[in-house]
């Protein structure tokens, strides 16, 4: 009788394989060529990658919660993924915007993870002008993302990180209109002015024309980091296709709000998108699939 005594692969390992992906993906290669890559398995859609055998089961989790990024090929449209961190009662931050640390140190690396998979991470200005993050992978091996920071206001000071730090591309988004007076302070490598960002008549803000000007970048694969009020305004405009909900064992009093959309007047009428539950640390993190079933 003989046993297979080789140690199962770990998340480690795991997460070497997801950014040779990604490296694949931004050079535009084909998955079906990789076949084999590393004990993964490309099968076309709906597939995608699947996992072989003699991972560890922590591994096979992890695959589990990445894999709708990793099966992102390149070109084509594009593609979002949100996220917010929230506590019980549904609140992303204090009512004076203190948000560190909503969620556990499992959620943050998960973050991390997402900013390294993905072409750009996008923040409204509310978020850039509270917490002036800084958008990296700091916490994991991986390639930091273009940071992209929604400012049609152009309410944003010049000092933030992003914007002088150089540890990535930044870009400040605003309507085209305004991107000269925008160059004019920040450089016009660091603006994207986007034709009818803003709606002529109503000043609403849309969000297709920042997809498309992203992907004739080549930014295709896109993360929605926060706020509450961005992400919000990308799931009622129909341009989010995944969203990562983490909810952290904790109650804020009068907050302030995560998902935040128009009134529904009967529960039939409110989508229920299928959807996937993960332990992460003390938080659980729902993974919704917002193109998928509704039941
Ligand atoms: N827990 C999480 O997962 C998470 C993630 C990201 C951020 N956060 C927290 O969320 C809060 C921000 O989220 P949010 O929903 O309020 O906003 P947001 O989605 O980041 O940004 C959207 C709005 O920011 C507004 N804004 C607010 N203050 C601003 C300022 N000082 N300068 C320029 N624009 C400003 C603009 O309002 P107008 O439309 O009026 O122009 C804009 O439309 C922060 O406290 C941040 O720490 C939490």
């Amino acid at each position: 009788m003989s046993f297979n005594t080789s140690p199962a692969l770990g998340v480690d390992a795991l997460w070497s394989l997801c950014l040779a992906l990604v490296r694949e993906r931004r050079a535009g290669a084909a998955f079906s060529d990789l076949q084999g890559m590393g004990g993964l398995r490309w099968q076309e859609e709906p597939q995608g990658w699947v996992l072989g055998a003699g991972w560890d089961d922590a591994a096979v989790e992890r695959f589990a919660l990445l894999k709708p990024v990793l099966d992102r090929r390149s070109g084509g449209k594009p593609w979002v993924i949100g996220q917010l961190g929230q506590s019980l009662n549904g609140c992303i931050a204090t009512r004076g915007g203190d948000a560190n640390y909503v969620n556990g140190e499992e959620v943050l690396t998960h973050l991390h993870r997402l900013r390294a998979l993905c072409d750009a991470v996008i923040i409204g200005a509310g978020t850039a002008a509270i917490d002036n993050p800084q958008l990296t992978t700091r916490r994991v091996p991986g390639e930091h993302p273009v940071r992209v920071l929604i400012d049609p206001a152009l309410g944003l000071p010049d000092t933030l990180r992003a914007f002088g730090d150089g540890q990535a591309p930044t870009l400040l988004v605003c309507d085209a209109q305004r991107a000269d007076e925008a160059a004019k302070r920040l450089g016009g490598d660091q603006v994207l002015g986007v034709p009818g960002l803003l709606d002529s008549a109503s000043g609403a803000m849309q969000l297709r024309p920042l997809l498309d000007a992203l992907a004739q970048r080549g930014l295709h694969v896109l993360f929605v980091e926060g706020g509450g009020v961005t992400v919000s305004r990308f799931l009622a405009q129909g341009c989010l296709d995944r969203l990562h909900l983490s909810i952290a064992p904790v109650i804020i009093g009068d907050g302030r709000p995560g998902l935040s959309l128009p009134p529904s007047a009967f529960m039939r009428d409110c989508p229920r998108p299928a959807g996937r539950v993960f332990r992460l640390g003390g938080d659980m993190l729902w993974d919704l699939d917002l193109r998928g079933s509704h039941a």
